[in-house]
């Protein structure tokens, strides 16, 4: 386990001190005679006005709006002057008191646990009423494995390490997240009987979301009060994007509604649509449409958030050779901006957010509550499987895997004109053997039948006989997504600690210059040979006349997406970590960058050098320039997100950001 010089020493006895149980003043409310009442859930009810959708007439939405503050400010509730909204970017006159939030200047931070400017237990009191009892104090998840913890519970605690690897583990609790080396690994469950357990990277409070109101209500506090603001939905960031030391967390995860249209009109569109809620995960995006008998876009992993960070960051699907990025569909988003106001962002409201929103990146330019997307009718999908060892105890030697590899590699243009999704991962063997497994889950043509996806790749297998690899595909064909994607995808498996991505788009350009290629080829072998696993994806999201927006152009142009990393011993010095990380980012990613400038920003390196250009691509500029409009505070803040660059988690070592200090801002 590595020491952390700055790491908050926050000792969980405190921390789970219960709301309100201080013996600080209580807040107060004026009853309609005039007298002072004590603030409370009799007293004082949600701050919302409830509207039926515009959309459906039916589903309900709670808003903080302008008659709401005005009401408990007339009422003299002892700090709503903390919840009014911002100075109006959209356009909306408001008449209350204004407060913009804290002007940072260089070397200013964020307001943090123990500074003068935290709030104090009757504020967060307050807040908790206003959003009718959501708000949470954070418990990190391992604290149950800890003697000492107050909350040590030994049959919890096995609970909690017999499931550590399933992602719906982590996106039950208020702040778990699924790479905790970002988190600081401070509370990791089996160091429960020796270690103590500090909140690290964890956020100190959560508002659990079931309605707009209450993000309304966070957004303005967070930036009324300067606390900094992280929005998390499952969890499942690579980088450290949904966590953050002293920070308010926006838990999105139980905003569920799923809702059909057969029809759905836009000025550009006429055809079903799904609209979801911003905690609906992939699983349950593919369940619904599979119901209502057509097909979606989505990711690989049941537990991903759909329009949370997934769209958010422009999001790569099994169907992407054939309909593009997952933003490629939204048709329109919900959303809370910085200022504190639910707007609709399509291709005719809102339009720079609109764009900005589909591939920009997560938490940036505010809060989504809900999007529709487009779906498409149910077609077939056929292809392979294929679990293949290489070693001495095989028949598959080092070199005939390499030349089948490339071999297939070759072809990968090819396939994407066809809509292939090919995705397959390389490890060095589990069993101690030398040599590789390569699971290949799946190798399929979208929309295709079993014969003619046999006939586009039997010239490849061939190739594979000839070169005298042993091999055993397992074919499959089916009518609908839903029964391809339960049965020959691969189990989601999660929350993996000391290991670290990286990622690179090779785009098809390279495979015109066969010196390159070959180059790039040898480069990516090269890699695995000295650690590196490969999770390659074969496919081209570049659907003819996809829309514009800020997603990263470089997926335009992408033939080969592949996920690089390496894991290092728990116990290791320092110095092999120092060692390990710095290979990732300027050994194995430099070599490869010079093949693919792009990488992907959801499933990338947090140390990208020149992360705008890699992460967004042409689009970075556009992006920034809107990041200034909407949030000229920078009340919304994450690592890689389109204009980071002005702040820094302070105490890190140049060679890996973690989510473990104040963050500071340093540049204008
Ligand atoms: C096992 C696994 C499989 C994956 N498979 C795929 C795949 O097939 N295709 C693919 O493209 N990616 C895939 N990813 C990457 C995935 O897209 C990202 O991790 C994504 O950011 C997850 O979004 P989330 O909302 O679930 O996670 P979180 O970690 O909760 O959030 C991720 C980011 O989005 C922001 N965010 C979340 N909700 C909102 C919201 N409502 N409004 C604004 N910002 C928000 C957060 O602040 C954070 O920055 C996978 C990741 C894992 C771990
Ligand atoms: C404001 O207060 C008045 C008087 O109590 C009440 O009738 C009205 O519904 C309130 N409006 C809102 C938006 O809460
Ligand atoms: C707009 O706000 C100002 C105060 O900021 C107020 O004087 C004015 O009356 C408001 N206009 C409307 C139309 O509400
Ligand atoms: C975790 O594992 C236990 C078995 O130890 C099981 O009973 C439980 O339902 C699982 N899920 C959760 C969320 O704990
Ligand atoms: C190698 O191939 C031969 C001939 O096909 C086969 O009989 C044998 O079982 C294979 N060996 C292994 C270890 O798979
Ligand atoms: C092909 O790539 C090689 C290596 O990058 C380069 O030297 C050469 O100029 C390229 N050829 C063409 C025709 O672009
Ligand atoms: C780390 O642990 C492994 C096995 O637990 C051990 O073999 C190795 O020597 C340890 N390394 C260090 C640097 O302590």
């Amino acid at each position: 386990m590595v020491a952390f010089s700055l790491q908050r020493a926050l000792l969980l006895a405190g921390a789970l001190a219960r709301l309100g149980a201080a013996q600080e003043a209580e807040p107060t409310i004026l009853a309609e005679d005039g007298s002072v009442l004590v603030a409370d859930e009799t007293t004082v009810a949600p701050a919302a006005e409830v509207f039926s959708d515009l959309d459906t007439d039916e589903e309900q939405v709670a808003i903080l709006t302008d008659a709401v503050v005005a009401n408990l400010t007339a009422l003299d509730l002892t700090n709503i002057d903390l919840f009014t909204f911002d100075e109006d970017v959209t356009g909306v006159n408001t008449t209350l008191r204004k407060r913009s939030g804290p002007a940072y200047r260089v070397g200013d931070c964020k307001v943090f646990p123990g500074d003068r400017d935290w709030p104090s237990r009757l504020t967060w009191n307050v807040f908790n009423l206003l959003t009718g009892g959501a708000l949470i104090e954070t418990v990190p998840i391992g604290a149950v494995c800890y003697p000492n913890s107050g909350v040590y519970n030994a049959q919890k605690c096995q609970n909690v390490l017999n499931n550590w690897s399933q992602s719906s583990l982590h996106a039950s609790d208020p702040t778990s997240v699924m790479s905790p080396l970002y988190q600081g690994e401070t509370c990791m469950p089996q160091n429960g009987q020796s270690g103590s357990c500090t909140l690290g990277s964890f956020p100190s409070y959560s508002v659990k979301i079931s309605n707009v109101f209450q993000i309304q209500l966070a957004v303005n506090f967070a930036r009324n009060k300067g606390i900094r603001l992280v929005v998390h939905n499952t969890g499942h960031d690579f980088l450290g994007k949904s966590t953050g030391a002293g920070a308010l967390s926006i838990w999105t995860h139980h905003l569920k509604d799923i809702k059909y249209y057969s029809s759905y009109r836009t000025a550009s569109y006429n055809g079903p649509a799904i609209k979801l809620g911003a905690g609906v995960q992939v699983g349950e995006l593919y369940a619904a449409a599979n119901r209502y008998g057509v097909t979606a876009v989505g990711g690989e992993c049941a537990g991903v958030g759909v329009a949370g960070g997934y769209l958010a960051g422009g999001g790569h699907s099994p169907l992407s050779s054939k309909y593009g990025l997952g933003s490629d569909q939204v048709l329109s988003i919900d959303v809370v901006l910085p200022n504190g106001r639910f707007v609709t962002a399509t291709e005719t409201k809102n339009t720079d957010l609109f764009w900005a929103l589909r591939g920009g990146g997560g938490g940036t330019f505010g809060v989504v509550t809900s999007v529709t997307v487009k779906v498409y009718p149910k077609m077939k999908f056929s292809g392979f499987t294929l679990d293949l060892v290489t070693g001495a105890d095989t028949n598959n030697t080092e070199q005939i895997f390499w030349d089948a590899m490339y071999a297939y590699w070759r072809k990968f243009p090819s396939y994407s004109a066809e809509g292939v999704y090919g995705y397959s991962m390389v490890f060095p063997r589990f069993d101690g053997v030398a040599g590789y497994t390569w699971s290949v889950r799946p190798f399929m043509f979208p929309g295709k039948t079993l014969a003619q996806s046999k006939a586009l790749i039997e010239p490849l297998l061939h190739e594979w006989r000839t070169l005298g690899l042993d091999f055993t595909p397992q074919w499959f064909e089916h009518d609908n997504f839903y029964d391809t994607w339960t049965q020959h995808f691969p189990a989601e498996s999660v929350a993996n600690s000391n290991m670290r991505t990286s990622s690179r788009m090779f785009p098809g350009e390279v495979w015109w210059n066969v010196t390159k290629r070959d180059a790039m080829f040898d480069t990516v072998k090269q890699i695995v040979k000295e650690g590196s696993a490969l999770i390659q994806y074969n496919m081209n999201p570049a659907q003819r006349n996809a829309p514009a927006s800020g997603a990263n152009s470089h997926w335009r142009s992408a033939q080969w997406f592949a996920i690089m990393g390496a894991g290092w011993a728990p116990n290791s010095s320092e110095a092999d970590l120092e060692t390990t990380n710095r290979r990732i980012t300027d050994d194995w990613n430099s070599r490869m960058r010079v093949f693919g400038p792009g990488g992907y920003g959801n499933e990338g390196d947090v140390m990208e050098p020149n992360f705008g250009n890699a992460f967004f691509g042409t689009n970075y500029p556009r992006l920034l320039q809107i990041k200034r409009q909407v949030d000229p505070n920078d009340l919304f803040w994450a690592p890689t997100a389109v204009g980071s660059e002005r702040w820094k988690v302070q105490g890190q070592r140049d060679w890996l950001t973690l989510q473990t200090g104040k963050l500071c801002k340093v540049a204008n």
